[in-house]
């Protein structure tokens, strides 16, 4: 593919995992958000057709041209593609009845390959479920992260997930635990990993300061950084961009001047 030939290290990642509502957008969100921190050129991409939302995660529900308007032809990713205040790029994808009726996910995967040019890495959001959209996400990634939460209906859904992932030949990266609370009623990692046949490579807790980063349409790295939520997706975003980090100290060196308020009014 073109942005192969042009930027040889782009990795395209698909936040997928079969289930909806398990916190694909709510991760995908916050990795684009950390890496871009990191210092790696990063885009996040709303495949999801249907009921996309990742726009409302960074602030901005409305654009006047989205990844619709790509898949109809009627604009070039660089017209879709938007720059965060914090330096993330985002392309979007509408959320008018018109361009729920008229979606066309068969050039998604041309589009994806156009706007990763020129970036470290891309996340896809991708749809819940095993249709069409779903489906082109992954035939649009390199790598899948694998998000489900420790109830065996996610479980088993981010199973078929990654039996259609083989089918297709697309490698995963890990599965992401999300929600945990810890709760007897909820499934072991040993027992999530013995039936996914993958890696836990993240465990983030349930938080209502996520709710809260969500009403505020700030990721939650950014919105609290030191709370337990962020500082698991930013170790996530680390792991995948292969870059140290350590989590800050409470009252430590480490910790920004933001970190430290944050810290002190969440208590
Ligand atoms: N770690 C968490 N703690 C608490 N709430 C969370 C957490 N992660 C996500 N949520 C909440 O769960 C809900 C669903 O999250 P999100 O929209 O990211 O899921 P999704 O998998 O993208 O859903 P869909 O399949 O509909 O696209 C949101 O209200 C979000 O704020
Ligand atoms: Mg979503």
């Amino acid at each position: 593919m073109k942005r192969f030939l042009v930027y040889p290290m782009t990795r395209v990642i698909a936040v997928t995992g079969g289930k909806g509502g398990v916190g694909k957008t709510t991760v995908t969100a916050n990795l684009g958000a950390a890496l871009n921190e990191f210092g790696q050129r990063t885009l996040v991409i709303d495949t999801n057709l249907t009921t996309p939302n990742l726009g409302f995660h960074l602030g901005v529900p409305l654009y006047p041209k989205t990844l619709h308007d790509v898949l109809r032809g009627e604009a070039d990713v660089d017209e879709a593609m938007y720059v965060h205040p914090s330096g993330l790029k985002v392309i979007p994808a509408g959320i008018s009845m018109s361009d729920l009726k008229n979606t066309k996910p068969d050039k998604l995967q041309k589009a994806v390959a156009d706007a990763a040019d020129g970036h470290d890495v891309v996340f896809l959001d991708c749809a819940a479920g095993l249709g069409r959209e779903a489906v082109a996400g992954l035939k649009a990634a390199d790598e899948l992260l694998i998000v489900t939460n420790p109830q065996l209906p996610a479980v088993t859904d981010a199973l078929k997930t990654i039996k259609l992932a083989e089918e297709l030949g697309v490698g995963i990266t890990g599965v992401v635990l999300n929600r945990v609370r810890g709760h007897s009623s909820e499934l072991s990692s040993a027992d999530i990993e013995s039936l996914l046949g993958h890696p836990i490579i993240a465990s983030i807790p349930e938080d209502n300061t996520v709710h809260d980063s969500l009403a505020a349409k700030t990721p939650i790295t950014a919105y609290a950084p030191s709370s337990k939520s962020a500082v698991e997706m930013k170790r996530l975003a680390a792991k995948i961009g292969g870059i140290e980090w350590q989590p800050p100290t409470k009252g430590g060196p480490a910790m920004s001047i933001f970190e430290r308020i944050f810290s002190f009014l969440k208590i």
